[in-house]
Protein backbone atom coordinates (compact mmCIF):
# COMPACT_ATOMS: atom_id res chain seq x y z
CA UNK A 1 0.00 0.00 0.00
CA UNK A 2 2.83 2.50 0.97
CA UNK A 3 6.76 2.04 -0.70
CA UNK A 4 8.53 4.94 0.70
CA UNK A 5 11.99 4.83 -1.24
CA UNK A 6 15.17 6.89 -0.19
CA UNK A 7 12.91 9.48 1.51
CA UNK A 8 14.82 12.87 1.85
CA UNK A 9 13.21 15.93 3.45
CA UNK A 10 14.48 19.30 4.68
CA UNK A 11 12.91 22.31 5.70
CA UNK A 12 15.68 25.83 4.36
CA UNK A 13 18.99 23.81 4.71
CA UNK A 14 17.84 21.98 8.12
CA UNK A 15 17.18 17.81 7.32
CA UNK A 16 14.32 16.66 8.64
CA UNK A 17 14.05 13.22 7.17
CA UNK A 18 17.40 11.54 5.57
CA UNK A 19 17.40 8.28 3.45
CA UNK A 20 14.34 6.95 4.86
CA UNK A 21 12.96 3.98 2.92
CA UNK A 22 9.89 1.37 4.39
CA UNK A 23 7.08 -0.60 2.91
CA UNK A 24 3.45 -1.01 4.47
CA UNK A 25 0.97 -3.98 3.95
CA UNK A 26 -2.27 -3.26 3.18
CA UNK A 27 -4.70 -3.60 6.83
CA UNK A 28 -1.03 -3.46 8.60
CA UNK A 29 -1.09 -1.00 12.00
CA UNK A 30 2.30 0.43 12.72
CA UNK A 31 3.79 3.37 15.17
CA UNK A 32 6.12 5.67 14.33
CA UNK A 33 8.08 6.79 16.98
CA UNK A 34 10.84 8.83 17.79
CA UNK A 35 11.77 12.10 19.95
CA UNK A 36 10.55 15.59 19.88
CA UNK A 37 11.79 16.99 16.04
CA UNK A 38 12.96 13.73 14.18
CA UNK A 39 10.81 14.07 12.01
CA UNK A 40 7.18 12.55 12.22
CA UNK A 41 4.95 15.06 11.74
CA UNK A 42 6.60 15.73 8.34
CA UNK A 43 6.91 11.89 7.45
CA UNK A 44 2.69 11.68 8.16
CA UNK A 45 2.73 15.07 5.87
CA UNK A 46 4.74 13.64 3.37
CA UNK A 47 2.97 10.41 3.29
CA UNK A 48 -0.73 12.44 2.72
CA UNK A 49 0.93 13.72 -0.18
CA UNK A 50 0.66 17.67 1.83
CA UNK A 51 4.91 18.47 1.30
CA UNK A 52 7.02 16.99 -1.60
CA UNK A 53 9.89 14.91 -0.96
CA UNK A 54 13.56 16.52 -1.68
CA UNK A 55 15.02 13.08 -2.90
CA UNK A 56 13.46 9.79 -2.88
CA UNK A 57 10.02 8.72 -4.08
CA UNK A 58 6.66 7.45 -2.53
CA UNK A 59 4.12 5.47 -3.74
CA UNK A 60 0.98 4.77 -2.69
CA UNK A 61 -1.11 1.52 -4.06
CA UNK A 62 1.41 1.45 -6.91
CA UNK A 63 1.19 5.01 -8.15
CA UNK A 64 3.99 7.81 -7.22
CA UNK A 65 2.18 10.65 -5.04
CA UNK A 66 3.84 13.03 -7.08
CA UNK A 67 2.94 16.72 -7.94
CA UNK A 68 1.92 15.84 -11.39
CA UNK A 69 -0.26 13.33 -9.55
CA UNK A 70 -1.70 15.33 -7.58
CA UNK A 71 -2.65 18.14 -9.79
CA UNK A 72 -4.75 15.62 -11.87
CA UNK A 73 -8.57 15.87 -10.80
CA UNK A 74 -9.50 12.27 -10.66
CA UNK A 75 -6.21 10.31 -9.13
CA UNK A 76 -6.12 13.86 -7.16
CA UNK A 77 -10.15 12.95 -5.24
CA UNK A 78 -9.39 9.21 -5.11
CA UNK A 79 -6.03 9.97 -3.19
CA UNK A 80 -7.73 12.36 -0.60
CA UNK A 81 -10.61 10.49 -0.33
CA UNK A 82 -8.51 7.07 0.58
CA UNK A 83 -5.91 9.00 2.89
CA UNK A 84 -6.84 10.69 6.14
CA UNK A 85 -4.26 12.61 7.96
CA UNK A 86 -5.33 13.68 11.81
CA UNK A 87 -2.80 16.45 12.22
CA UNK A 88 -0.80 16.79 15.80
CA UNK A 89 -2.69 20.52 16.44
CA UNK A 90 -6.53 19.56 15.84
CA UNK A 91 -7.49 23.16 16.10
CA UNK A 92 -5.70 23.50 12.37
CA UNK A 93 -8.58 21.28 11.15
CA UNK A 94 -11.72 22.70 12.22
CA UNK A 95 -12.77 25.40 10.76
CA UNK A 96 -16.43 24.79 10.04
CA UNK A 97 -19.20 26.82 11.80
CA UNK A 98 -20.74 23.57 13.49
CA UNK A 99 -19.37 20.17 14.54
CA UNK A 100 -22.32 19.06 12.23
CA UNK A 101 -20.78 20.94 9.17
CA UNK A 102 -17.37 19.92 9.84
CA UNK A 103 -17.83 16.12 10.06
CA UNK A 104 -19.77 16.06 7.18
CA UNK A 105 -17.92 18.70 5.25
CA UNK A 106 -15.39 15.95 3.72
CA UNK A 107 -18.69 14.02 2.20
CA UNK A 108 -20.46 17.06 1.15
CA UNK A 109 -16.93 18.19 -0.74
CA UNK A 110 -16.88 14.48 -2.62
CA UNK A 111 -20.84 15.09 -3.89
CA UNK A 112 -22.00 12.15 -1.67
CA UNK A 113 -25.54 11.48 -1.16
CA UNK A 114 -25.04 9.56 2.08
CA UNK A 115 -23.03 12.50 4.00
CA UNK A 116 -25.57 13.46 6.53
CA UNK A 117 -26.04 9.84 7.19
CA UNK A 118 -22.03 9.65 7.27
CA UNK A 119 -21.46 12.66 9.68
CA UNK A 120 -24.56 11.24 12.03
CA UNK A 121 -22.81 7.82 12.02
CA UNK A 122 -19.14 8.90 13.01
CA UNK A 123 -19.91 12.06 15.37
CA UNK A 124 -21.81 8.37 16.94
CA UNK A 125 -19.06 6.63 16.46
CA UNK A 126 -16.28 8.32 18.58
CA UNK A 127 -19.39 10.14 21.31
CA UNK A 128 -19.56 13.20 19.77
CA UNK A 129 -23.23 13.25 18.50
CA UNK A 130 -24.13 15.86 21.65
CA UNK A 131 -22.31 18.57 20.20
CA UNK A 132 -23.46 18.82 16.70
CA UNK A 133 -24.42 22.12 17.08
CA UNK A 134 -21.73 23.66 18.82
CA UNK A 135 -19.09 26.03 16.71
CA UNK A 136 -15.69 23.62 17.21
CA UNK A 137 -13.88 26.06 18.60
CA UNK A 138 -15.83 26.06 22.01
CA UNK A 139 -14.57 22.10 22.55
CA UNK A 140 -11.88 21.17 24.91
CA UNK A 141 -9.02 19.58 23.45
CA UNK A 142 -9.55 15.98 23.33
CA UNK A 143 -13.23 16.73 22.39
CA UNK A 144 -11.75 18.74 19.37
CA UNK A 145 -9.28 15.64 18.41
CA UNK A 146 -12.64 13.62 18.12
CA UNK A 147 -14.28 15.65 16.11
CA UNK A 148 -11.06 16.23 13.68
CA UNK A 149 -11.28 11.93 13.60
CA UNK A 150 -14.95 11.93 12.76
CA UNK A 151 -14.26 14.29 10.03
CA UNK A 152 -11.36 12.18 8.99
CA UNK A 153 -13.52 8.98 9.01
CA UNK A 154 -16.62 9.91 7.41
CA UNK A 155 -14.93 9.77 4.25
CA UNK A 156 -14.30 6.06 4.89
CA UNK A 157 -10.26 6.70 4.19
CA UNK A 158 -8.56 2.98 3.73
CA UNK A 159 -5.08 4.68 5.21
CA UNK A 160 -5.63 6.82 8.21
CA UNK A 161 -2.30 8.80 9.36
CA UNK A 162 -2.33 10.27 13.18
CA UNK A 163 -0.34 12.35 14.71
CA UNK A 164 -0.36 11.92 18.64
CA UNK A 165 -4.32 11.47 18.22
CA UNK A 166 -4.06 10.98 22.42
CA UNK A 167 -2.19 13.71 23.30
CA UNK A 168 -5.33 15.37 24.72
CA UNK A 169 -7.24 12.46 25.74
CA UNK A 170 -7.50 11.87 29.28
CA UNK A 171 -6.85 8.03 30.82
CA UNK A 172 -10.47 6.60 29.99
CA UNK A 173 -10.70 7.75 26.70
CA UNK A 174 -7.40 7.18 26.00
CA UNK A 175 -8.20 3.60 26.07
CA UNK A 176 -11.76 3.84 24.38
CA UNK A 177 -9.66 5.09 20.91
CA UNK A 178 -6.79 2.35 21.00
CA UNK A 179 -9.99 -0.41 21.16
CA UNK A 180 -11.42 2.09 18.39
CA UNK A 181 -7.97 1.91 16.22
CA UNK A 182 -7.73 -1.69 16.92
CA UNK A 183 -11.07 -2.63 15.44
CA UNK A 184 -10.96 0.09 12.48
CA UNK A 185 -10.62 -1.86 9.14
CA UNK A 186 -7.77 0.22 8.09
CA UNK A 187 -4.05 0.46 7.32
CA UNK A 188 -3.15 3.04 10.31
CA UNK A 189 -0.01 4.61 10.53
CA UNK A 190 -0.04 6.29 14.42
CA UNK A 191 2.11 8.71 16.25
CA UNK A 192 2.53 8.70 20.12
CA UNK A 193 5.26 10.04 22.76
CA UNK A 194 3.28 7.24 24.99
CA UNK A 195 5.04 4.13 24.61
CA UNK A 196 2.51 2.19 27.50
CA UNK A 197 0.33 2.84 24.41
CA UNK A 198 2.85 1.82 21.60
CA UNK A 199 2.03 -1.90 21.57
CA UNK A 200 -1.52 -1.51 21.54
CA UNK A 201 -1.44 0.91 18.83
CA UNK A 202 0.68 -1.24 16.35
CA UNK A 203 2.33 -4.26 16.61
CA UNK A 204 5.23 -3.12 14.17
CA UNK A 205 7.18 0.04 15.08
CA UNK A 206 8.64 2.53 12.72
CA UNK A 207 11.61 4.58 14.84
CA UNK A 208 13.44 7.78 13.52
CA UNK A 209 16.33 8.85 15.33
CA UNK A 210 17.59 12.31 15.91
CA UNK A 211 19.60 12.53 13.10
CA UNK A 212 16.46 12.28 11.41
CA UNK A 213 17.04 8.63 9.98
CA UNK A 214 15.04 5.37 10.47
CA UNK A 215 16.74 3.39 13.05
CA UNK A 216 14.11 0.75 13.41
CA UNK A 217 11.68 -1.17 11.52
CA UNK A 218 10.26 -4.36 13.03
CA UNK A 219 8.58 -5.80 16.07
CA UNK A 220 7.10 -2.84 18.92
CA UNK A 221 7.32 -5.12 21.47
CA UNK A 222 11.13 -5.73 20.61
CA UNK A 223 11.80 -2.21 20.54
CA UNK A 224 9.90 -1.44 23.92
CA UNK A 225 12.04 -3.90 25.75
CA UNK A 226 15.85 -3.07 24.25
CA UNK A 227 16.89 -0.06 26.91
CA UNK A 228 20.12 0.34 24.40
CA UNK A 229 18.09 1.12 22.09
CA UNK A 230 16.00 3.15 23.38
CA UNK A 231 18.77 5.33 25.14
CA UNK A 232 19.91 5.88 21.52
CA UNK A 233 16.53 6.93 20.23
CA UNK A 234 16.55 9.63 23.00
CA UNK A 235 13.07 8.22 24.23
CA UNK A 236 14.10 7.01 27.67
CA UNK A 237 14.81 9.00 30.52
CA UNK A 238 16.61 9.35 33.84
CA UNK A 239 15.91 11.26 36.50
CA UNK A 240 16.24 11.49 40.20
CA UNK A 241 15.35 8.94 42.68
CA UNK A 242 15.17 9.82 46.38
CA UNK A 243 15.09 7.04 49.04
CA UNK A 244 15.68 8.45 52.48
CA UNK A 245 19.06 10.25 52.48
CA UNK A 246 20.08 8.32 49.84
CA UNK A 247 19.52 9.77 46.05
CA UNK A 248 19.98 8.14 42.67
CA UNK A 249 19.58 8.22 38.92
CA UNK A 250 18.84 5.51 36.16
CA UNK A 251 17.01 5.21 33.03
CA UNK A 252 13.17 4.63 32.47
CA UNK A 253 11.18 3.79 29.47
CA UNK A 254 8.21 4.02 30.94
CA UNK A 255 5.28 6.93 31.50
CA UNK A 256 6.72 9.91 34.22
CA UNK A 257 6.69 9.83 37.15
N1 LIG B 1 7.45 24.54 8.82
C1 LIG B 1 8.68 24.32 9.26
N2 LIG B 1 9.70 25.18 8.99
C2 LIG B 1 10.96 24.96 9.42
N3 LIG B 1 11.32 23.87 10.15
C3 LIG B 1 10.35 22.99 10.46
C4 LIG B 1 8.98 23.16 10.05
N4 LIG B 1 8.27 22.11 10.51
C5 LIG B 1 9.13 21.34 11.19
N5 LIG B 1 10.38 21.85 11.16
C6 LIG B 1 11.59 21.25 11.76
O1 LIG B 1 11.79 19.96 11.20
C7 LIG B 1 12.17 19.02 12.21
C8 LIG B 1 11.14 17.88 12.24
O2 LIG B 1 9.90 18.40 12.71
P1 LIG B 1 8.62 17.48 12.93
O3 LIG B 1 7.49 18.38 13.26
O4 LIG B 1 8.47 16.57 11.77
O5 LIG B 1 9.10 16.65 14.22
P2 LIG B 1 8.29 15.59 15.11
O6 LIG B 1 9.09 14.34 15.12
O7 LIG B 1 6.89 15.52 14.67
O8 LIG B 1 8.39 16.26 16.57
P3 LIG B 1 7.32 16.28 17.81
O9 LIG B 1 7.52 14.99 18.54
O10 LIG B 1 7.78 17.45 18.65
O11 LIG B 1 5.95 16.46 17.24
C9 LIG B 1 12.27 19.80 13.50
O12 LIG B 1 13.61 20.15 13.69
C10 LIG B 1 11.44 21.05 13.24
O13 LIG B 1 11.91 22.16 13.98
MG1 LIG C 1 5.13 16.04 15.50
Amino acid sequence: MIRVDALCHGYADQPSLIDVSFRVEAGEKLVLLGANGCGKSTLLKILAGLLAPRAGSVHYAGAEISPALLKRGEARRRFRREVGLLFQNPDVMLFNPTVYDEIAFGPRQLGLADADARARHWAAAVGVERYLSRPPFTLSGGEKQKVALAALLALEPKLLLLDEPAAALDPRTTGWLVDFLADLPVTLLTTTHQLALAGELGARALVLGEDHRLIYDGATDAFLSDMERLVAANLAHAHRHRHGALEHRHWHAHEWP
